[in-house]
């Protein structure tokens, strides 16, 4: 069939296939992605949007049932599942319909199916072979499962079943305490149901600052969402009214759904990508540090590769990929200093290093925490929680975490902090608007300047 010569093919147009095909074009390279589903991909259709909206539902749900803490009397009737994705799907359409004009507007071909990798510069899609002088891999992932626990999308579902659900379950078990686990459990704790999170791990976002996860815990415990911490999943069996699931050691948990949230695997099968020699890891298609892959004309980026599956990587490796193809200089990406949020009430935000992984680095490591107790917009908005700075004794600041409401609007700050390799007693320096959570940040940094305001020493 036809054939058509461009600079650079996109195999998937998720955040990191779309990214790259903007910055390519507008670095004049001329663009064609492919894509099987909808533009936008994971993010915008199935992940971080559709689950910030019913997370954002989550919050008024819990702001009506609190008001009165506030002395504003009214009465909560009920969440109505339709309607909240209603509203759901209308964030998702207004985005969809900016990012299908901006992609338009750039002059990138989208061309509808699923593709395939047939040699070092050409994807076929439908019986038509696009050539290209670079291809893209950006085929991102999908929820995975672990062996013998079927998902039927009724009782046992993924995130993609739990973003369509009509209802809210009356009872929900939760497999792995990641940040879909977290944000999903968050979401159906304030709608109502009965919710409990089974992690293997002995923590929730066990990945975060030891002091990050134990917050996370309370706070949920006092939300009332139950915890099975250091717990192994055996089996789950169905029941007349939804699903048993048993735990190593014989303790067992009823309800009527399961979600499963314990990690999502690269979109890797049956794409041609081994035939063609690409070297793949556990599924994962293996990059350099310029996110080149073993066959010098193919590149991969986003949740395909084995870096840290957040949308906003994905972004910045689109970005890198077109700037290095287009010949401009480029720097890797420093992965430590991704921003990381889960958004559940409270929320969790972190950056730079954990304390366990600066020490197992060989940093020396010194802290401050700074309480939110201490903080008046924290106060107002009745939320618990702490800022934590690590900083290596005499140097910069090397980790900031948080957790507290809206601290995922925090993190940005804390993000120019570790990635410029600030001082504490630099940052101690800079005044921040009173009365903010903000402040929580540059009080942590007073602390490990040594100059305390509001703690103690
Ligand atoms: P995850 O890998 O972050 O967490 C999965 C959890 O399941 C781990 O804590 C693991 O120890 C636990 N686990 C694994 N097997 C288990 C078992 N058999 N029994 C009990 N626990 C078990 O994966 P998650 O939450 O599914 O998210 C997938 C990806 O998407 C992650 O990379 C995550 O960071 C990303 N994501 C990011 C969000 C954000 O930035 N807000 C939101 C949602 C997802």
């Amino acid at each position: 069939m036809s054939e058509q010569t461009v600079d650079l093919v996109v195999l998937g147009g998720g955040s990191g296939g779309y990214a790259a095909a903007l910055r390519a074009s507008e670095l004049g390279m001329n663009v064609v992605m492919v894509e099987k589903d909808k533009v936008g991909g994971t993010c915008l259709h199935v992940g971080c949007i559709p689950t910030k909206a019913l997370l954002h539902a989550a919050e008024v749900a819990d702001t009506i049932k609190e008001a009165e803490q506030f002395g504003v009397h009214g009465s909560f009737d009920r969440v109505e599942m339709t309607e909240v994705n209603a509203y759901k799907d209308k964030v998702i359409a207004g985005l969809f319909k900016g990012l299908t004009g901006l992609v338009k507007s750039r002059k990138i071909e989208v061309v509808a199916g699923t593709g395939r990798l047939v040699s070092p510069t050409a994807v076929e899609v439908d019986g038509r072979t696009i050539e290209a002088k670079h291809v893209l891999l950006a085929t991102g992932s999908v929820p995975r499962s672990i062996p013998g626990l079927e998902i039927d999308g009724e009782r046992v579902i993924t995130s993609d079943h739990a973003l369509k659900l009509d209802t809210i379950p009356g009872s929900v078990v939760i497999l792995g305490a990641g940040a879909i686990g977290c944000e999903f459990g968050s979401v159906w704790r304030s709608f109502g149901s009965e919710v409990t999170i089974v992690e293997a791990l002995p923590h929730l976002v066990p990945l975060e600052e030891e002091s990050s996860s134990k917050l996370l815990e309370r706070a949920f415990r006092k939300r009332c969402i139950k915890q099975e911490l250091g717990a192994r999943f055996e089996k789950v069996e169905h029941t007349d009214s939804g699903v048993r699931v048993h735990l190593e050691g014989g303790k067992t948990v009823e309800a009527d759904l399961l979600l499963v949230a314990i990690g999502r695997g690269p979109v890797s099968k049956d794409l041609g990508y081994e035939q063609v020699g690409v070297e793949m890891e556990r599924g994962f298609v293996k990059v350099d540090a310029y996110c080149q892959t073993s066959v010098p004309t193919i590149s991969a980026v986003g949740d395909l590769i084995p870096t840290l599956q957040l949308a906003h990587v994905g972004f910045a490796e689109g970005i890198l990929v077109a700037e290095r193809l287009a010949g401009l200089a480029v720097t890797p990406i420093d992965y430590d200093g991704v921003p990381r949020v889960t958004y559940s009430s409270p929320e969790v935000a972190s950056v730079g290093l954990t304390s366990k992984v600066a020490t197992e680095r060989g940093y020396d490591v010194v802290e401050a925490t700074y309480d939110l107790a201490g903080n008046g917009k924290a106060r107002i908005l009745g939320t618990a929680g702490a800022v934590k700075v690590i900083a290596s004794k005499d140097g910069p600041v090397i980790g900031v975490h948080m957790v507290g409401e809206r601290v995922g609007e925090l993190i940005a700050e804390a993000q120019l902090i570790t990635n410029w390799e600030a001082l504490p007693s630099e940052v101690a320096q800079l005044i921040h608007p009173h009365p903010t959570m903000s402040e929580a940040v540059g009080e942590a940094h007073l602390a490990l300047a040594g100059k305390p305001l509001h703690s103690h020493s």
